[in-house]
This record gives C-alpha cells, structure tokens and sequence, in this order.
C-alpha cells in the first residue's frame, strides 16, 4: 500500500491512533488523536503528549523488540474516559521511521454500562435484603421469645405482612421495568381516551388521599381528550404520578390534576396532550430533579419507605413516556410544591414511525 493511502486510512479510523519512531517521537497522528491530545502533538514525545506510566511500558516493549502491548488507562477530559491501548509493532516501512503503531480505543460507554448494572444488582439485592433479613428475625421472635405472648405474635405477624408486600411490590415493579424497557422501542398501538382513564387512576386512589384527608381534584366530565397509547402502561404512568403527590404533600391539602391540548410540544415540536399533577408542599431541591428518574434514587430514603415506596416508580413511568415519545418535565418550588407534567404527542410523526431504528 501506498504512503499515501495508509495516511488515509489512519485519517479515516474513529479511534485516536499515533505513529512513533525509536525515540518516542509521535511522527504522524490522526484528527481523533489530535483532538483529544492537541492540535500540536506530530513531533513532540509521546512521554510529554500521554504521561502515562503504562502506556509508556507498553511502549518501551514494543520498541525494545515485542510484537503487541495492551494497556489501560483513564483521562480526565470534561468527564473522565476509559481508554483500551494496543500497541503493535511496525515493520521498518521504507519511506517511514515509524516503529510501532498506538491505537486507543474509548470504551467508556462499556465500562459506565457496565458499571451502572453492577450497582443495579447491589441495590437490588440490598433493597430485597433488608425485608427479608426482618421477616427472618420476625420468625426467630414467635419462635422463641415471643412463642406464647399473643399480643406480640399479633403485632409480629402484622409487621411480617407489611413487609412481605413491601418484597412483592419491589418485584412487581422490577417485573414491570423490564417489561417496559424490553417494548421501548415499539411504538404502542392503541388508543386512549386520557380523560376516562385519568378518572380511573383517581378513582383507585381515592381511598389513600383520604387517608391522608387530601382531595384530588380533576374536571372528569370535561371533554374527551384520544392520544394514541396503551392504556395499561399510561394508567402505570398517572398511578405513580398521582400516588407519588398524595404521598408527599402534606395532609389536608389539594392535588390538582389537570389535562390539556396543546399545539406544539416544546422540543418535540408535535401538537399533543399535556397532563400536569401538581401537589403542594416542601419542594425537591432543584439538586435532586434531573436524578429523579434514576432507579431507586429518592429524595428522603427513609420517607419514601415509610410510605411504601420502591424508588422505581418514576424510572418506569419516564421509560413509558418514552415509548410514547413524549415528554415529562418536573418544576419544583421550594416550600411551594412540585408539577409534574407528561406531554403525549396525540399525532404520529410519519417520518418517524417510517423509521423507528433510531430509537
Ligand atoms: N410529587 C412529589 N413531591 C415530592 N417529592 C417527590 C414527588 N414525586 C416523587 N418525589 C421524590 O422522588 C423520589 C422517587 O419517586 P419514585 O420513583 O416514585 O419512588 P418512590 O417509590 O419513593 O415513590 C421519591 O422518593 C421522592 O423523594
Ligand atoms: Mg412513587
């Protein structure tokens, strides 16, 4: 191949690739190399371009007469980035005193995949353990020193009830995440009329608002509002939606939930449907809104389990929604309280649903 056509090709490769002679010297790199080591970098030494130990050893291997050195290693750009390094030999090429050939190659999309499933596992099984570890001590108690103390097998076996469901709810919710996670991709084919299933949704939580002597309010006999949906998975989304406002606002205040047409979504751009449950209250701390949908993350751990909460709720109903290809938006206003709105576009894009790969 010509020196030309191989210059070519390393400028056409993705990853940062460098070409070094027998004193380290970098000889030639490609715009990726550049643009994550500088625009400068053909002619300096790779010891002042990349201090990196390892990589450095690997280097010295190769020049020092091995065939092929991998290495890995971290660096701090904006965010912090893994690399996977391979160094291979070069054959002396005539009009070249290029000796050996450095390829990085940024794995750390992998390695924050992998990451974040190695802490979903943990958090699940912590979150699994700690029910299970007061059933198991609830059993040791009527077993032995409770045996014959009716008034505490009683309070026992209640308190095992609760947190057996607390498990049970815990899977569901798992069950229901990767059940939604699985069909994300595939654009729902029903329709919905939102008002009869927001009246719905009220309905079944009636019992637990005046438990806590709230009101829901919501027009029922307003208009008839269709998006195209599935009418379990949004029943999902406004059951955590409504269920999280009666659970964090104080007693004896108001939920309001309301529906609207719209004309353009903002950022999606398509007329729709926008839903907005709003709850009085302390507020989240605006630190904590763009984490809120992440798995288990709750504002007030100990609050959320008192109420009985999994900290999935609002990952399945942001998985949902995207399904929908809408949107959902959360303001919050300390010592006020906090919206959460869901917009649903009630048209299809046509180009879109014509290509759905790239979601
Ligand atoms: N309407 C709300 N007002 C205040 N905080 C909320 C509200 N909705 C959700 N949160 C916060 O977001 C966290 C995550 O919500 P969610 O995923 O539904 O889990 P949980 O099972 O705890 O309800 C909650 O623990 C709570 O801290
Ligand atoms: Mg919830």
């Amino acid at each position: 191949m010509t020196t030309v056509a191989t210059a070519a090709i390393l400028q056409a490769l993705p990853d940062p690739v460098l070409l070094i002679d027998g004193k380290k010297t970098i000889v030639s790199a490609n715009d990726a190399a550049k643009n994550l080591l500088g625009a400068q970098i053909e002619g300096r030494s790779l010891v002042l371009a990349l201090r990196q130990p390892e990589v450095l050893d690997a280097v010295n291997d190769v020049l020092g007469g091995e065939d092929h050195r991998s290495a890995h290693i971290s660096l701090m750009t904006s965010v912090r980035r893994s690399f996977d390094i391979q160094v291979t030999t070069l054959e002396a090429a005539a009009q070249s005193n290029a000796r050996a050939v450095l390829i990085m190659h940024d794995i750390t999309a992998a390695r924050n995949a992998e990451q974040m499933r190695a802490d979903f596992v943990t958090n699940v099984s912590h979150e699994l353990r700690s029910p299970l570890s007061s059933l198991v001590g609830f059993i040791e108690t009527l077993r032995g020193p409770a045996r014959d103390d009716e008034s505490a097998r009683d309070r026992f076996l209640d308190l095992m009830d609760s947190e057996s469901k607390r498990m049970a709810r815990l899977i569901d919710d798992l069950l229901s995440l990767s059940r939604v996670e699985a069909n994300e991709h595939i654009l729902p084919d029903g329709q919905v009329e939102l008002r009869a299933l927001l009246a719905d949704v009220t309905d079944a939580l009636s019992m637990r608002a005046n438990g806590r002597s709230l009101t829901i309010s919501f027009a029922r006999d307003g208009a008839s509002v269709f998006a195209p949906g599935d009418w379990d998975e949004l029943t999902e989304v406004f059951h955590n939606l409504i269920d999280n406002a009666v659970k964090y606002c104080p007693e004896h205040t108001k939920v309001r939930v309301e529906i609207d047409e719209i004309e353009r979504i903002p950022e999606i751009g398509l007329p729709g449907v926008v839903i907005a449950i709003a709850n009085e209250g302390d507020g989240i701390p605006a630190e904590h809104l763009p984490r809120l949908t992440e798995r288990f993350y709750r504002v007030d751990k100990g609050r959320s389990r008192t109420m009985g909460g999994t900290g999935l709720g609002l990952a399945i109903v942001k998985h949902i929604v995207n399904r929908h290809r809408g949107q959902l938006t959360v303001d919050s206003a300390l010592g006020q309280g906090t919206v959460f709105k869901v917009f649903l576009p009630s048209v299809r894009d046509v180009a879109e649903s014509d290509d759905l790969s790239q979601y």
